[in-house]
């Protein structure tokens, strides 16, 4: 049907079917500013204002736009000048991946738009029809306050951030060339005709100190701010291709089934359809899809398409077809008969002698046991425990669980493959391992790596689920069997079925302390649910111990894992990677403890915690790169963390000594005129790792170009955390410009230098030590034709303000000395790659606290604060640094209180949209507080670790600690649902 629709102010036509929704249309006629995120209207990332009001596109008819005026981010701003909420949302680092960020500036609009003068509440509320998964709604809220106050014609208060004053401009002065050394130049005659433009020198500023910085540590803008809140077309979904074809795929509706028969001549007939594949269809090659480096630690048990399906939602079939209904139509004609087997959920009993094989297959291979379910094992002991308890004056023991969850990105998984020019094979995915997805997929495809090419694009949140080759290779099938592009999608609801997830895990803590509090035994034995295959299995349970029990020096630590297979959706590597799983048990472990014996918690913690200079405890014992090998930890912040946070925080420390060690009755606890309410505060000490050593490498190219900028290209991957913009940072730390004179680019594995991706926190410490060592080697370079140019040795200058000083005073810039590189010299580019490994992973850590009101009467836990102190080396970008640790403690506080997979009893999950599974709005957040103890690793050139993953650690046993101290019960079960904290004040009393 025809349909005329008025877009940002200007009629337009479309041929639109009565189906398609607003969200299509729009998309498909290139207003890429609208995304996708779910079909329900939940995410609001598909937001437009609809006569000044934000709707969701996705639940909307393009019909019943008719007659409206819409209004999209397109219309905004642009290059030349962003509109100033725009501005606001750069300036104030409120974009982490940028997905959801059109639909909030909007969304701010239309509330600035009706209020000029919002509140704090008004906003945040404006805010709440938009989820972001990133940000923690902290600083896009501070951004449209302050957006407020510019178009109120008010002067905002200046950005902190510690940006120091703009230096005043050097004075120029020219010196004619026959001044500078004589450069060479065409030979007319037979003699040198000098044709460039004089030299200009200027006043040398002071030589710089050793470790001042310009660039590192100052709050730049995210290299990539501008374009994601234009919603310029920067996602992987953000392309137009003639002739693609939409992918979809048929999921199993049963747990645990033989496919009997499949019949899909029905789908194959049907108009529009290119392709059906089936198990029958593809090549039977064994992989694993988690994306880490060769050789993949964990079980190689998967297949592109199987014979036998293991969970609901297990794929069974993949469509090509001309539209997303004609693909949905030709799955609903395939007649599958599937011969069920029992199905086991519960991973105590996978083990049993009597239980289902999941993984019968002859062709799988790194499983432990196939009869008992076993995907892995993991043991590792320092000392001996057995000794360790005898010697101990108090034994404590207890069990802990925590439950499935996702990371629900608000960008859901998707791909686009075709065939180039060349016939190579192009994958453009929202990935966080890019080099990982070629190599695993060409023996799966029958291709070799080198006619395959992965390009990876901005990606709307990762938090780890796109560290899986998880929809490429049926894409990819699609296009070598159609000859087509072919784009999949999942939608929210596969997205939560069939993507990945963190692992649950039941963990039994046995504890032996001596009276004044020292620990001699400490003993942690994890039961771990990978679900229908074994990806990320092992590496995800031997983290949660190496990193959790690592945190206390007692001299006898053992550790075990059993990794089991059941017929449920399938965990895999998720932000944290098994270390929050591990501190819930240790952190909830220690309060108690703590209690029991009549300790200060804070005291009784640091006494027993590892220190500046003392040997990684379990790092000989237990590694994903290479064991056996001692690392000191040569910064350790957390008692600075502890002192300031507890400072910032308000910590009652008065409250617990020595009466009120039980739970006291102090006043603050109370809330007058509501006696049902009880207020409390906890804290957790925790630590993680920076990348794994002997394993993780990163490389980094850089070169000059002709007008003093430089091309930084880096296989890192930025996932929207802003390593792009660190690791621009640290090359024009290191080259002496500015950060918009690096011009940085990840990630194609065309012409990028190979990175292992992003994942473990190594991304700034790693990848960004491969981009310092290749700075350096462009530096020398510089300096050699700089030096050649003023007639000075190259090791006596230094670059800074894009020139190359001399101790004298005179000078070359960037620019002159690309051109008389390129051009005159030496005719040379100048230019450099690098990698790094590193030997060792130094941990940050932090200590995190949480203050929470409970209703006795409900059981409702309300978090009203969390702050978290953190020593995570230097920061690179207070506004990225922030964004990260507001971020993470925001998904945090989801496994705390309310996240959650649910299953009905068939293994169906229940919670497949977002309002079931229940993820925080900005109208719902407690206080956030971040202090940053900065340390300076010496492992790294600018001192850097990692903050990305450890505000994952600590909140959920901060609250229930919390939720301990003001109510006196002890919940050893994730999430704290008022359920449970009724049922446990009610077993109390
Ligand atoms: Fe909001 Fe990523 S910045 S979802």
């Amino acid at each position: 049907m025809d349909l005329r629709l008025n877009i940002n102010g200007q009629e337009r036509a479309f041929q639109v079917a009565p189906s398609d929704r607003l969200l299509d249309v729009l998309r498909r006629n290139g207003f890429f500013g609208v995304k996708h995120g779910c079909e329900t209207g939940e995410c609001g990332a598909c937001a437009v204002l609809l006569d000044g009001m934000p709707v969701a596109s996705c639940v909307m008819l393009a019909a019943q736009a008719k007659g409206r005026s819409i209004t999209t981010i397109e219309t905004l701003g642009d290059r030349r000048a962003l509109h100033p909420i725009q501005e606001a949302f750069v300036e104030n680092g409120a974009i982490q991946c940028g997905f959801c960020t059109p639909a909030m500036v909007l969304a701010a609009r239309a509330l600035l738009d009706a209020n000029p003068n919002p509140s704090e509440a008004d906003v945040r509320d404006a805010l709440s029809g938009v989820l972001c998964r990133c940000t923690g709604y902290k600083k896009p809220v501070e951004a449209v306050l302050r957006a407020a106050m510019v178009l109120r014609g008010e002067t905002p208060p200046p950005l902190g951030g510690g940006r120091p004053p703009e230096p005043e401009p050097v004075p120029w002065i020219e010196i004619p060339p026959a001044a500078g050394p004589a450069l060479g130049g065409p030979e007319v005659g037979g003699t040198l005709t000098i044709t460039r433009p004089a030299i200009r020198l200027v006043v040398a500023p002071e030589k710089p100190e050793e470790g001042l910085l310009n660039v590192v540590g100052q709050p730049e803008k995210k290299v990539d701010a501008a374009k994601l809140v234009q919603g310029k077309p920067a996602f992987a979904d953000d392309v137009e291709m003639r002739g693609m074809l939409v992918g979809k795929l048929l999921l199993s509706p049963v747990a645990h089934a033989w496919i009997k028969r499949i019949d899909v001549s029905k789908a194959r007939a049907l108009p529009g359809v290119h392709a059906v594949l089936t198990y029958q269809d593809v090549p039977r090659v064994v992989f694993t899809t988690a994306g880490q480096s060769h050789p993949e630690p964990g079980p190689h048990d998967q297949f592109s398409l199987d014979k036998k399906v293991r969970f609901v939602g297990d794929r069974v079939a993949a469509v090509a077809a001309k539209t997303e209904a004609i693909a949905l139509q030709a799955l609903e004609m395939i007649e599958v008969e599937y011969d069920e087997l029992l199905a086991i959920f519960d991973p105590r009993k996978a083990m049993e002698p009597k239980a289902p094989v999941i993984h019968d297959e002859p062709e799988s291979w790194n499983i432990v046991d196939k009869e008992r379910n076993l995907a892995g094992v993991i043991d590792f002991e320092v000392g001996n425990v057995k000794e360790g308890f005898k010697q101990a004056d108090h034994v404590f023991e207890a069990e802990y669980t925590v439950q499935q969850v996702q990371h629900a990105a608000i960008e859901p998984h998707v791909c686009v493959t075709w065939w180039d020019e060349d016939d190579r094979l192009v994958i453009r995915t929202s990935t966080q391992v890019p080099f990982h997805v070629r190599r695993i997929l060409a023996p799966v495809l029958g291709l070799p790596p080198k006619r395959i090419r992965v390009i990876k694009p901005r990606i709307g949140g990762g938090f780890g689920g796109k560290q899986e080759v998880l929809i490429e290779d049926i894409c990819a099938h699609l296009t070598i069997a159609t000859g087509h592009p072919v784009r999949m999608e999942y939608t929210r609801a596969e997205e939560f079925i069939a993507s990945r997830s963190r692992h649950p895990m039941i963990v039994k803590m046995r504890t032996g302390v001596k009276s004044d509090g020292t620990l001699v035994a400490n003993e942690m034995t994890v039961l771990s649910n990978t679900g229908a295959y074994g990806t990320h299995a092992m590496t995800v349970a031997g983290n949660t111990g190496h990193k959790a029990l690592a945190l206390y020096k007692a001299p006898n630590i053992k550790f075990h894992a059993d990794i089991v297979y059941t017929n449920l959706p399938v965990p895999g590597a998720m932000r944290g990677y098994g270390v929050p799983q591990g501190f819930f048990p240790v952190e909830s472990h220690m309060e108690d403890i703590a209690r029991k014996l009549g300790l200060d918690p804070l005291e009784f913690r640091l006494k027993n915690a590892v220190k500046t200079g003392d040997e990684h405890p379990l790092s000989r014992v237990w590694s994903e790169g290479r064991e056996g090998h001692a690392e000191i930890i040569r910064t350790c912040g957390l008692a600075e963390c502890v002192e300031r946070g507890a400072a910032a925080f308000g910590w009652r420390l008065s409250d617990r000594l020595p009466s009120g060690l039980e739970g006291g009755g102090a006043d603050w606890r109370t809330i007058p005129g509501k006696p049902y309410l009880r207020r409390g505060q906890g804290v957790a000490l925790v630590m993680q790792g920076t990348a794994i050593p002997y394993l993780d490498m990163g490389a980094a190219s850089i070169k000059l170009n002709d007008d003093g900028s430089f091309n930084v290209l880096v296989g890192a991957t930025d996932l929207g955390t802003g390593s792009d913009t660190v690791l621009a940072q640290m090359a024009a730390e290191v080259l002496g410009c500015p950060l918009e004179d690096i011009i940085i680019y990840s990630s194609d594995t065309d012409f990028t230098p190979f990175d292992k991706g992003a994942y473990a926190s190594s991304t700034t410490y790693i990848s960004g030590t491969a981009v310092v060592k290749a700075a350096q080697q462009v530096a020398e370079q510089i300096k050699e034709v700089a030096g050649a140019m003023l007639g000075t040795s190259a090791s006596d200058l230094y670059l800074r303000d894009r020139r190359a000083w001399a101790p004298n005073g005179r000078s070359v810039s960037l620019e002159e000395v690309a051109l008389e590189s390129l051009h005159h010299r030496d005719q040379r580019q100048i230019m450099a790659v690098a990698s790094y490994v590193s030997p060792e992973s130094p941990p940050p850590f932090a200590a995190q606290f949480a203050e929470v009101t409970v209703d006795t009467e409900t059981g409702q836990v309300t978090v009203d604060r969390l702050l978290m102190a953190v020593d995570s080396g230097r920061i690179v970008n207070p506004l990225t640094a922030f964004g990260q640790v507001e971020g993470g403690m925001t998904q945090a506080l989801g496994y705390a209180v309310c996240e959650e997979m649910i299953y009905g009893p068939r293994g169906e999950l229940l919670t497949t949209k977002f309002d079931d599974y229940k993820i925080f709005r900005a109208h719902e957040m407690p206080e956030l507080g971040t202090i940053f103890v900065e340390t300076v690793e010496p492992s790294h050139p600018f001192g850097v670790k990692a903050v990305a993953e450890i505000p994952m650690d600590g909140v959920a046993p901060a609250v229930a600690n919390a939720v301990l101290d003001a109510v006196g019960v002890r919940i050893r079960e994730l999430p704290l649902t008022p359920e449970k904290v009724w049922w446990a004040l009610r077993t109390k009393l």
